[in-house]
């Protein structure tokens, strides 16, 4: 017998799922978006209850699920495997998998076919790659063969060997017209959605008048028609957040706190106050 399904649960059951067209649609009637990055089932289910729109499964699992310094070394496996458990608890979200590093940069047939892995086997709605205009023929591939695709631009966690950390990009006039071409290159590509990552707000401003397709923000400033955040960040369960990222709860230190009690009860005996109970008469045969 399976238990009734929780108020909760009724009622992200009735949540019209988050199509491309849902955010077009938003975007064109000015109603901002949200988006978090979710990298399980179970959390995805609490972010669908709380209305987010878009629960990327970013790359950004290598650093706060797998405890790696930097994003590259995300396996193109388990990120295949967590994006289909959060869509599995988050049927009604859209779900966007981030490609991971050297998962589609080598060559245009081994990225459309993981790009098509994670709309089969990870359940997908779109799939993102860290992009510039050079890899404007790629999306064009990946959009004939039917996969909807997010173009991030901006700052590209993914280069930081180039770079050698993650910075902000866009701040010279130069650098700036350079990332609103991409992604007017992208777009133009078959990009069904843009992502501009650590950007000032005026070169993220034009790159929303420029282009058609619904524009996700993070450090970007409040003209996108999205905004997306690490939930860890937003939670307060990383050590260090992005000034763009200020925490809007502790969740780390109630987690210490209300496990460093159970620790406490643990010591005293305390923490198992459910007992199962021995069939009749069978605990005096005990021992026989
Ligand atoms: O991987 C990720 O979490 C991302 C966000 C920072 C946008 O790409």
């Amino acid at each position: 017998m399976t238990s009734p399904p929780t108020t909760q649960a009724m009622e992200q059951a009735e949540r019209k799922p988050i199509t491309v067209r849902t955010l077009r649609k938003m975007a064109r009637d000015g109603e901002v978006f949200s988006s978090l990055t979710c990298y399980d089932a179970t959390t995805a289910r609490w972010l669908e209850r709380a209305g987010v729109h878009v629960l990327l499964v970013g790359d950004t699992a290598a650093e706060v699920v797998l405890g790696y310094e930097s994003t590259i070394h995300m396996p193109l496996d388990v990120a295949v495997a967590l994006t289909a458990g959060v869509k599995r608890g988050a049927p009604n979200t859209m779900v966007m998998a981030d490609m991971p590093f050297m998962s589609y940069q080598a060559d245009d047939g081994d990225a459309v076919r993981n790009a098509g892995r994670f709309l089969t086997e990870g359940l997908a709605d779109v799939v993102k790659i860290e992009a510039d205009a050079s890899l404007a023929p790629l999306v064009g591939k990946m959009a004939r063969a039917g996969i909807p695709v997010c173009g991030h631009v901006g700052s590209k966690p993914q280069q930081v060997g180039l770079t050698g950390g993650y910075s902000s990009a866009g701040k010279t006039a130069a650098a700036a017209a350079r990332i609103v071409e991409d992604a007017c290159a992208l777009e133009e590509a078959g990009c069904v959605l843009l992502l501009v990552e650590a950007i000032p707000p005026e070169v993220a401003e034009l790159i929303v008048k420029k282009t058609k397709a619904p524009v996700i923000g993070i450090g970007a400033g409040p003209g996108c028609h999205g905004q997306i955040l690490v939930l860890q960040d937003l939670l307060g369960l990383t050590d260090w957040q992005p000034g763009f990222a200020p925490p809007v709860v502790h969740l780390g230190e109630a987690i210490r706190d209300a496990c460093r009690d159970w620790v406490k009860q643990v010591s005293r005996r305390e923490a198992t106050p459910h007992r199962y109970v021995m069939a009749p008469g069978e605990a005096e045969k005990l021992g026989e």
